[in-house]
């Protein structure tokens, strides 16, 4: 434990206890509030929501979207800003009046596609200091399932992009799944599409994925059995449907009428976060995290230079340049090393017409196999990347890994341990501080586990994990601007056994200087946090709570009573109207 008197500075709260209450606990002199939930409405004539789970597709495409994710902030005035927002997927078993387990109706498969994708709202402050959502202003948009896209980058218009209903292979329906997020210097936001394969599956009996399918999950049985009422999602009649999803799209959250962009130059995987910093001449570099188990951390770098002179030549820089995906050294014993970033270019490091890649777009719509072909690391779960401030070094959430130790992931490296249930999250620098160079040095900054159930082995976690601060799954993280890593989790919230004494899932803070780490909030039952933005004076945070009370679990967050769940953006403020975390 991290004993009282190196208690970093840094760290302005005290610590919040582990929780398996129904609610969301801050620090003292601290106070939370819904900013908004699923369903409430953002375009004009929405209606408000409805707990019995009647309302149809239309009224969902008008309200704000399900399970909130990776968000971003774009400030108009003082009191007045954008937010966009991730809504991930929807639980059947609270978006209906059945519980999901009947036969779905035209009308259910339509209302959980307009649950999904990205709401763009504004948010305006009052008197009192309270941020509130602008219902039917000019700015709210929902971005759904089924709102028309542009391709950009080397896949576009490939043949395997084309589709019965897109003879270009450049025009796709929809976002969906969308995890994590990024903001760019020319004000877009990024959103990433992580696990679109489970809309997919087939009716046809015969259907069976071939190995590229299975590679990206693809099969003839889906979670969400959209293919029953909408034939874009039946594998056998569409196989070239997915290859339309799984890329970062590009947003501008100020323009209301814009076409969102796919990104392919990013390449295709199950995306969590896409965190941008400027390199010192002028690239854009993107870290990109693939959330599986035993798959990779992906860099882009742009073939244009950013100029913040010129906006308008800014907005085409994510359609051309270099991906790259890590290997990790490892040196046996050791929780640090060095790395490099190999290029995924078609024609280098046996990406050939006689490896299977017949060009760029193949290289990039089959990325996963082309890292498996230059010897990319297989990683514990790659989840979100933050930049700290000072530009010098990456952090990247490692969740956990059930397979590791087997199944062709051996125990190395920024990996250490066998049938991780815990989570880590590495590090690491470039070399000489430049982000589009090769090489860069790794270390671990957290190793979480449970010291109470695991003293004196691995499990227990590193040493700045205590009986006092313990979690597990690290999924999103960001700084703010003085370099406090905030980390949420996204874990077994059982409270036993393994996961004894760290309660529901919750936000850290920690201090990447002194390692410390400090638990600063809790959420409700059965849910993840995930998702922060600051307002610019910081003296708000939001935080979003996902699916509270997933799986039928006793939740009723944030309502209380006998309330329906429902997915939620808090607010923390601080009761002094102080800086949050100072
Ligand atoms: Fe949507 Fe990997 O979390
Ligand atoms: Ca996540
Ligand atoms: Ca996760
Ligand atoms: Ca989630």
């Amino acid at each position: 434990a991290v004993a009282a008197a190196t208690r970093s500075p840094l760290l302005g709260f005290e610590a919040v206890a582990a929780s398996t209450a129904d609610g969301f606990a801050v620090p003292a002199g601290y106070v939370a509030r819904p900013l908004i939930s699923w369903g409430d409405p953002l375009l004009p004539g929405a209606p408000a929501f409805n707990p019995s789970g009647t309302q149809d597709a239309a009224a969902q495409a008008a309200q704000f979207g399900d399970n909130t994710d990776g968000m971003s902030l774009f400030p108009l005035a003082e009191d007045r800003a954008v937010l966009a927002v991730n809504n991930e997927y929807t639980n059947y078993e609270y978006l209906y009046a059945h519980q999901g387990e009947a036969e779905l109706s035209a009308d259910d498969v339509k209302k959980a596609q307009a649950a999904h994708g990205v709401s763009v709202f504004e948010i305006a402050r009052n008197r009192q200091g309270d941020w509130q959502p602008v219902a039917g202003s000019r700015y709210n948009r929902r971005i759904t399932a089924y709102t028309p896209m542009e391709v950009t980058g080397p896949a576009a218009g490939h043949a395997l992009l084309k589709t019965a209903a897109d003879a270009s292979g450049r025009k796709v329906l929809g976002t969906f799944n969308n995890c994590a997020n990024g903001r760019t210097p020319w004000g877009t936001y990024l959103t990433c599409e992580e696990n679109f394969h489970g809309y997919f599956g087939s009716a046809d009996a015969q259907f069976s994925p071939d190995r590229r399918q299975k590679r990206y999950g693809l099969a003839a049985k889906s979670d969400y059995r959209w293919f029953g009422h909408d034939e874009r999602f039946d594998l056998a009649r569409h196989p070239n449907e997915p290859h339309r999803h799984g890329w970062v799209v590009e947003i501008d959250p100020l323009d209301p009428a814009s076409t969102p962009r796919k990104r392919t130059a990013l390449g295709r995987f199950k995306h969590e976060n896409a965190e941008l910093i400027v390199a010192a001449d002028g690239h854009v570099v993107v870290y990109l995290g693939d959330d599986e188990r035993g798959e990779h951390i992906y860099r882009f770098v742009s073939k244009g230079r950013y100029d913040p002179a010129n906006p308008a030549a800014n907005r085409e820089l994510l359609a051309e340049g270099t991906l790259y995906v890590a290997r990790f050294g490892a040196e046996p014993g050791e929780l640090k090393g060095r790395g490099e970033w190999i290029e995924l270019t078609h024609g280098k490091n046996g990406l050939t017409a006689a490896n299977g890649f017949a060009d760029q777009a193949e290289v990039l719509v089959f990325a996963r196999e082309a890292a498996t072909r230059v010897g990319a690391t297989t990683m514990d779960r790659p989840e979100w990347v933050a930049i700290h401030p000072d530009g010098r070094s990456v952090y990247c959430t490692l969740t956990n890994n059930s397979k590791r130790g087997s199944d062709g992931q051996p125990v190395s490296g920024p990996n250490p341990r066998a049938a991780n249930k815990y989570g880590q999250i590495v590090r690491w620098r470039p070399a000489g501080g430049d982000h589009t160079v090769a090489g860069f040095e790794w270390d671990l900054f957290v190793l979480a586990g449970n010291p109470a159930v695991h003293g004196g082995t691995p499990y227990a976690g590193s040493a700045n994990v205590s009986a006092d601060n313990m979690f597990n799954s690290p999924d999103g993280i960001g700084f703010d601007a003085d370099g406090r890593l905030w980390i949420q989790t996204d874990g077994d919230y059982s409270n036993a056994g393994d996961f004894a004494g760290m309660g529901n899932n919750q936000m850290l803070c920690a201090d990447p200087a002194s390692g410390e780490i400090r638990r600063f909030a809790t959420g409700p039952v059965a849910c993840e946090l995930t998702g922060m933005a600051f307002t610019p004076d910081r003296r708000t945070l939001f935080v979003g709570v996902q699916h509270p009370g997933e799986d039928l679990k006793p939740s009723h967050f944030p309502g209380g009573g006998s309330a329906k769940p429902r997915s939620t953006i808090m607010a923390i403020r601080r009761i002094d109207g102080g800086v949050v975390g100072t």
